[in-house]
């Protein structure tokens, strides 16, 4: 089996001027395909650091990074972008939809900015999309007539659009009231279960936290011992079988 991610001794140094900040150092992670994992930690801990360099947006100062297979850094600039695009989906706290676009343009977008029009193909895989999650109904909604949580929602479909291999998602619930949050958790948990989809999620939110299968976890720049390691078990979600007469 081929890990989706292998982060190794990863470091983060930031200069500005004479002054360094150390945000990580010596990160190691890996994370198998299909796994729902939750990045968590303080605020200010390095998690969205961190996302921004698996999601090839930021270089490490050191370490190694393979993804898909891929050993990432020798790319070009070019080359990130078009793996970036083909490879990986992002999901962020705010949703980044283009207002003047319809909910069905803004989820086909990642495949249709390469090639500068959307296909009816790329047309009809967008509005399964929508349907997957619940906005069969708002289609052709301008992004701006949509409510948070349903903007989100597209924000999930859009970073589906082209079956990437890792989806990262960087506090995804935290502008969301607790119904939205937990709608916007049941999807990506959904397309997690049913398309085999991983996820790293960013979070400082416990609801979060406590749905995904594994938790890593980050303190001082640095993954806390025992948290990178195995799964925490399997997403308990629903009870189990309800003994005889006691519904
Ligand atoms: N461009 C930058 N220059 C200097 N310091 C930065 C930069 N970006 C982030 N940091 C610092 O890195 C630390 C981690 O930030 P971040 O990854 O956003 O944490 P988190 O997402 O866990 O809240 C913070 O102390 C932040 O100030
Ligand atoms: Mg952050």
């Amino acid at each position: 089996m081929t890990t989706v991610l292998e982060a190794r001794g990863i470091g983060m140094t930031f200069r500005n001027g004479d002054e360094q900040t150390q945000v990580l150092q010596d990160v190691d992670l890996t994370l198998d395909p299909g796994e729902l994992a939750a990045l968590t930690g303080a605020s200010g801990s390095g998690k969205s650091t961190l996302l921004s360099i698996v999601g090839l947006l930021l270089r490490p100062t050191a370490g190694t990074l393979t993804i898909a297979g891929e050993r990432v850094e020798a790319l070009s600039d070019a080359q990130r972008d078009l793996f970036r695009n083909q490879r990986l989906g992002f999901i962020f706290q705010f949703h980044h939809l283009l207002p003047d676009f319809t909910a069905t343009e803004n989820v086909a977008f990642p495949a249709a900015a390469p090639t500068g029009g959307i296909s009816p193909a790329m047309r009809q895989r967008a509005r399964d999309l929508l349907g997957r999650v619940g906005l069969g109904d708002r289609m052709d909604f301008p992004a701006t007539r949509l409510s948070g949580g349903q903007k989100q929602r597209v924000a999930i479909a859009r970073a589906l659009m082209n079956h990437p291999d890792l989806v990262l998602a960087d506090e995804p619930t935290g502008s969301l009231d607790r119904v939205a949050a937990g709608q916007v958790l049941d999807l990506m948990a959904e397309m997690n279960r049913e398309d085999g989809t991983t996820f790293l999620i960013c979070t400082h939110d416990e609801q979060v936290a406590a749905r995904c299968a594994r938790r890593i976890s980050l303190k001082d720049g640095q993954v806390e011992a025992g948290a990178g390691g195995g799964l925490a078990g399997p997403m308990r979600r629903r009870a189990g079988p309800v003994p005889p007469g006691r519904q």
